[in-house]
């Protein structure tokens, strides 16, 4: 049944990737394992964890790269697997696009931005002639970036933070409703992260665009998230409003991931400088074990239930 709070709804998401080596024994690795959240239309769901903890995986299954082995994903209601004609599936890998880490990867070095925008236009809302070259100039300038020194450019020309705002503008021609934005700032200057994440959370307040952030920084999360969910080996072990988990976290191991960001307010409890390594391969050991169980901390505050370390 169709919930309207929701744009997209995960539910019990399991992905396990079967490897079969030339050599050595085949293994399974569960990427995602049990998954349940859902992001509100017109706000922002920020996955946070270290590397390997799955928000790949998770952003690319939402973006139907891949079948879940077992599990749903459903999008305004609409089981996303389940969608069998031609038609339903292009229109949700319309309405649901992905902006990576390296801005370069998605943009053609042989054509100009202006192409870039252009196609999408041509292709999805079917422009041509006058109104295509209004609505190039329209969504370049929705990014902030200037149409006329920025659309007869080629991608090794503009900067990785214009470059990561023409994927955004792209985006934006598309018709994009959600954004599956992978690490976008991880690789720009550290000098011009804000104000791409700045310009993401203006597309989510004047355009409505949804997004799912997808990051290992948790400073980088409060900036756009209206929720937050931290992601290790797989699991979300707690989640709930930035506020509330970054202020009062409870699980050990967004305490872990909280004592990486340089404020001494919010310190792991107890380790110096000696301890930490230890300290934290324990954290992570406990975090590996998933309860089913969960506590609600305080309303829209949720940890799943650990063994004390
Ligand atoms: N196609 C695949 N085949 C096999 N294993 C995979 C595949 N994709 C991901 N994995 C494994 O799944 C786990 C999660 O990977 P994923 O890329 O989702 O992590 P991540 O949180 O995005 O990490 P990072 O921060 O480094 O990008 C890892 O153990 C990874 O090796
Ligand atoms: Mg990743």
């Amino acid at each position: 049944m169709q919930q309207v709070s929701e744009l997209l709804r995960i539910e019990g998401a399991t992905k396990i990737f079967h490897m079969k080596p030339m050599l050595g024994a085949a293994h399974e690795v569960v990427a995602l394992n049990n998954i349940s959240l859902s992001i509100r239309p017109g706000k922002a769901l920020a996955v946070v964890g270290e590397s390997g903890s799955g928000k790949s995986t998770l952003g690319r299954a939402v973006a139907r790269l891949f079948q879940l082995s077992s599990g749903t994903i459903a999008f305004k209601g609409r089981d996303i697997a389940g969608m069998r004609s031609h038609a339903e599936k292009l229109d949700y890998l319309r309405s649901v696009q992905m902006v990576f880490q390296d801005p370069f990867s998605a943009l053609n070095p042989a054509h100009t931005i202006r192409h870039h925008l252009e196609r999408p236009l041509m292709l999805h809302r079917k422009l041509r002639g006058e109104a295509l070259d209004s609505a190039v100039q329209e969504v370049c300038s929705d990014v902030e970036l200037d149409p006329a020194v920025t659309l007869e450019k080629y991608p090794h020309e503009l900067s990785g933070g214009q470059r990561q705002r023409v994927n955004l503008a792209r985006a934006l021609a598309v018709g994009a409703e959600l954004i599956i934005a992978d690490e976008p700032t991880s690789m720009l200057d550290v000098s011009i992260r804000r104000s791409v994440l700045d310009l993401m959370r203006r597309m989510k307040e004047t355009r409505s665009i949804t997004f799912l952030y997808i990051t290992h920084d948790i400073a980088t999360a409060q900036f756009i998230a209206d929720d937050i969910a931290i992601m290790y080996a797989g699991q979300v072990v707690e989640w709930g409003t930035p506020n509330l988990v970054i202020s009062n976290p409870q699980h050990p191991y967004t305490k872990l991931l909280l004592s990486a960001v340089p404020d001494p307010a919010i310190k792991l409890d107890g380790t110096g400088a000696k301890s930490f390594a230890s300290e934290a391969q324990a954290v992570r050991a406990l975090a590996r074990k998933a309860s089913p169980e969960v506590m609600e901390v305080q309303p829209g505050h949720f940890v799943r239930k650990f063994d004390p370390i």
